[in-house]
């Protein structure tokens, strides 16, 4: 590799629509193989990032890449933190499947490690409607397969790239919020327990590095404990979503086996699954709420306090009633993670999650798989009952709040939109508040129907038509949203959330207790007609 390389302008075309949504910029490969398609965009992220001026030069001088190019995202946000750097950019199909003829993305993240806030986002989204040419300096050749700092000479400017461990900045800030030898002590058993049986499966993602690490290494694991944890380009060929659907292997070797626990994560591990023995299952929503009511046995939350919880939108209200038990404030937040970073840069969040399998806190400005996954352990090692015994306590202590959401993957575009217009409209009639809506025997009373659009507290910014909701008296809810991650078509998303707290109903299955109100939601949206769907592509 030459010690002295120069760059090149080199002209290119705009190309429409690279508009990042929820999480990044999220196409299928073969869109961003097209020529120039993905340097422009990376361009137009340097140059929002301040190289605004027509002739001026923004200069890199330092760039840290994780061996091989792996770093799960909660560990790019503890990197872009601990090395105070500008910003990062993440390349990965996230929670969708992988390889050539499958997905792909691009995610900036800003200083404080987390998301990109749409004031960003819109600023690149607007720098590649323009843009004309891009920089690069492609004779930069360095081996990322070897931990090594090299420092050249680009135009003139010394530049450095610094091939970090994947695993080594993560596991250390893990090690400072948890107490690894508790939660050996469980794992492995101890004169007064047995071992307690883990099964992890990072779904071909890009946690294996960091579960074989932590859990193996340093926690005393099995190597049998730990599944799919080679990262491959195409994830073998999984859909590494952590869900009762894509996750099937976990959720069958769960029933089956032996294991008293079980936790997967998506591609790039921030989201994470949580099951109990015999595969009982943990809703996000309900992990959030248990993990909110136990934070004071974690010890990175005994030095810190807890200030706040919060999560989005169509999360299930089950942390709501912790907050409320406990004193503590609580906020609601549009679905995407980028919501929660401003609150916890002010110092009013502690802990946060998302019915979408995310569940984080302020360790890092990103959710966290792993991290959750440690939450949970450290609760179990403290508390010493099962993932169910804890759930069922809870729900004996708050009452429950059932949550199910159903998702119509891959629907056509136009008759997504559509159908959203045509719910919109019955939202605005005016009779709809106070009206009676009933399905079987229950009856739910409307109280409020609305495009939720939220204000920042910190910051005074406004996110507007982050879902079509109707909210009843009882607190029950149904929310209507398009998901702004999938990479083709339109996938519809219908939540529904429901409390009860009458003792006989707390065991009951979700789908069961929450039939009627599915049933008035499809029937105002008139998703079968808009979409010819009969039923969902997945439930969670
Ligand atoms: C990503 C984001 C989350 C978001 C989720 C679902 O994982 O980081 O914050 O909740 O996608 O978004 P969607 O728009 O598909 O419902
Ligand atoms: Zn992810």
């Amino acid at each position: 590799m030459s010690s002295a390389v120069t760059s090149k302008i080199i002209e290119t075309r705009v190309y429409d629509g690279q508009k990042p949504g929820t999480s990044g910029l999220r196409k299928a490969v073969r869109v961003f193989m097209q020529e120039h398609y993905t340097e422009n965009f990376v361009q137009a992220i340097l140059q929002a990032l301040g190289d605004q001026l027509p002739g001026s030069t923004l200069v890199v001088k330092r760039l840290i890449i994780g061996q091989s190019g792996i770093l799960s995202t909660p560990a790019v946000s503890t990197i872009i933190r601990k090395y105070k750097t500008q910003g990062g950019i993440v390349l990965t199909a996230s929670h969708n499947p992988g390889g050539p003829d499958a997905d792909f993305g691009i995610k900036f993240n800003c200083e404080n490690g987390g998301p990109a806030p749409d004031h960003v986002t819109n600023k690149i989204y607007e720098i590649t409607k323009v843009l004309k040419s891009y920089k690069i300096a492609p004779d930069i050749t360095v081996d990322v397969d070897k931990i090594q700092s090299t420092t050249m000479q680009v135009d003139g400017n010394p530049f450095t790239v610094d091939v970090v461990d994947s695993v080594s900045d993560y596991l250390e800030h893990m090690k400072n919020i948890f107490d690894f030898s508790s939660i050996k002590t469980l794992l492995q058993g101890s004169n007064n327990h047995p071992p307690f049986k883990v099964l992890i499966n990072a779904m071909n993602g890009v946690t294996g590095p960091y579960i074989k690490q932590i859990f193996i290494k340093e926690l005393g694991i099995d190597n049998s404990s730990i599944v799919n944890a080679e990262p491959l380009e195409d994830f073998g060929g999984l859909h590494p979503d952590p869900n009762l659907t894509y996750a099937k292997g976990l959720v069958n070797a769960m029933k089956d086996g032996p294991y008293d626990f079980g936790a997967a994560f998506d591609g790039d591990g921030d989201r994470n699954m949580i099951l109990g023995k015999k595969a009982f299952f943990v809703t996000p929503s309900d992990s959030l709420a248990v993990l909110a009511a136990n934070l004071n046995l974690i010890p990175y939350f005994k030095k810190t306090g807890v200030k706040g919880y919060a999560r989005s939108m169509p999360t299930g209200a089950a942390v709501d009633r912790v907050a409320a038990k406990n004193g503590i404030k609580l906020y609601e937040v549009p679905t995407g993670w980028k919501y929660f970073g401003n609150l916890m840069d002010a110092g009013h969040l502690s802990l946060c999650g998302e019915e979408s399998f995310g569940t984080g806190s302020n360790h890092i400005r990103e959710k966290d798989g792993i991290w959750a996954c440690l939450a949970w352990l450290s609760v179990i090692a403290s508390l010493r009952k099962s993932v169910e015994e804890i759930l069922l306590n809870h729900w004996q202590i708050y009452g429950r709040n059932f949550f199910v959401r159903y998702d119509y993957e891959n629907c056509d575009s136009e008759m997504a939109n559509k159908m959203m217009q045509h719910i919109e409209s019955e939202l605005q009639k005016p009779e709809l508040v106070g009206s009676k809506l009933t399905s079987e025997s229950k009856t739910y009373i409307v109280k409020l129907a609305d495009n939720y659009c939220y204000t920042d507290p910190v910051d005074g910014s406004q996110a507007s038509k982050q879902g079509l909701r109707i909210l009843f008296q009882d607190g029950s809810r149904i929310i209507y949203r398009l998901s702004g991650t999938g990479s083709s078509g339109a996938t519809i998303r219908v939540y529904v959330d429901s409390y009860e707290d009458d003792p006989a109903s707390l065991t009951k299955d979700a789908q069961e207790i929450l039939k009627p109100l599915v049933t008035i939601a499809l029937e105002i949206s008139k998703l079968r007609e808009f979409t010819g769907r009969d039923a969902p592509t997945v439930i969670t």
